[in-house]
């Protein structure tokens, strides 16, 4: 069956196109328009992740790159051209998004929640009734800060920390009516927060521990009109909402990605399958504010409530509120059915200060192995 991939360029998105490429000779890659050249974007993360000449030269004949916009009805593309592209895939990979956690309502609406509609429209459309693989994200469970947040719930009686995550949960809405509507299966796989060891790099997609590195190295080195330069060796404190015994759920988008290609190779139930791919082990709060001191020059003491008077280093970091949200929360997400499907291979190598600290610090960049790279690099026989 041939595969179609959104936000194949993405942080996660390259990961699954990477594991798809494992079983399949060629992919469909729907690009989002207008946004730079996807598919050199894509040679470029192969190369600095170390796949093999005769791989990367191979991509322009096994990526085949549609481009789309996913606000647009028809996701941009001429009556024609969205009916060939439907008739042409088996099973359709939904990656693409906006994870701006301070985005606005509206635009994340477009993106994520329209978004969805004219994918789902898309996969409605093809003669091969393709399965459709929908990305969404943990983070649906809301503002419940504690307690178990199980793969059977999807509700929105717990409010939303911020428009991202009420758009993905409204995404998923859409998921379902679709799937009831239709009669049609759909996998909705629902990643915790996704991270890398590899360092950061100028033409890799960032991850958002490294958005909120940079956004507090940012603030550290200019803290704002007005306010002198703070001395190189300073390590000014910052008060952010926190909870000393917080945790989040952290995993490496590597085994992300494999986690995902393998449950969809299970048999669908026939209605909307979801699954929390999620770490069996949280990382404790106070671990990643010790590694983004480490980082930053900085002293972070976690707090209740917001300083009525913030300096103004505190008052940048505010403008961020997608990022101190989570530092208060305590939940765990349920992740039985994953483990019931996969077993004990489903539980990654735990991720910790050293591996959270490699993928934040800028450092000389060395081309590391690929996972699970083997000498093979002939593209492979169709198996799926
Ligand atoms: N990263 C995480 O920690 C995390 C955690 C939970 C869930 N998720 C979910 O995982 C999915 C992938 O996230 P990610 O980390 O890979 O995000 P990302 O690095 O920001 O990538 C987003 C992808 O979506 C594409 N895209 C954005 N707007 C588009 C549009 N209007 N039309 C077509 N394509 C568009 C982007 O293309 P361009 O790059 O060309 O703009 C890019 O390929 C999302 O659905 C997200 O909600 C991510």
């Amino acid at each position: 069956m041939h595969v179609a991939l959104t936000g194949a360029t993405g942080f996660l998105g390259l990961r699954l196109l990477r594991r798809l490429l494992d079983t399949h000779r060629s992919v469909t890659v729907l690009a989002h328009a207008g946004s730079g050249d996807a598919l050199q974007r894509i040679i470029r993360f192969f190369e600095l992740t170390g796949s093999p000449e005769a791989f990367t030269a191979a991509l322009p004949d096994r990526l085949r790159v549609v481009e789309t916009d996913l606000a647009r009805a028809g996701l941009g593309l001429s009556g024609h051209a969205f009916q060939e592209l439907a008739d042409g895939i088996g099973t359709l990979w939904h990656s693409a998004g906006s994870i701006n956690l301070e985005g606005d309502l509206a635009e994340l609406r477009r993106t994520n929640v329209e978004g969805t509609r004219h994918v789902l429209e898309l996969a409605a459309a093809g003669r091969l009734r393709p399965r459709v693989h929908h990305v969404s994200t943990a983070f649906v469970a809301g503002a419940r800060r504690e307690g178990v947040a199980y793969e059977d719930e999807l509700d929105d009686a717990h409010g939303f920390e911020n428009a991202y995550e009420r758009s993905k949960y409204e995404a998923e809405l859409l998921v379902h009516a679709w799937s009831k509507e239709h009669g049609r299966p759909v996998l909705v796989l629902r990643p915790g927060i996704l991270v890398t060891d590899l360092p950061p790099h100028p033409d890799l997609p960032s991850h958002p521990l490294q958005v909120v590195e940079r956004i507090l190295r940012d603030a550290r080195h200019a803290p704002g009109p007005g306010t002198p330069a703070l001395r190189a060796d300073a390590r000014p404190r910052v008060r952010m909402v926190g909870h000393a015994l917080g945790r989040l759920n952290l995993l490496q988008v590597e085994h992300a990605a494999e986690v995902m290609v393998r449950l969809a190779g299970r048999a669908p139930s026939g209605g909307v399958d979801t699954y929390h791919v999620v770490h069996d082990r949280d990382v404790s709060v106070t671990t990643v504010v010790e590694v983004l001191e480490r980082l930053v020059a900085v002293s972070v003491e976690l707090v209740d409530a917001r300083p009525d008077t913030p300096s103004a280093l505190e008052s940048l970091l505010d403008f961020y509120p997608g990022m101190t949200a989570y530092l208060a929360h305590r939940r765990r997400f349920d992740d039985t059915r994953v483990r019931a499907r996969l077993g004990p291979s489903a539980a990654s190598a735990p991720v910790g200060a050293g591996y959270l600290r490699a993928g934040l610090a800028a450092r000389p960049w060395t081309v590391p192995a690929p996972p699970g790279a083997t000498a093979d690099v002939s593209p492979p026989v169709h198996r799926a």
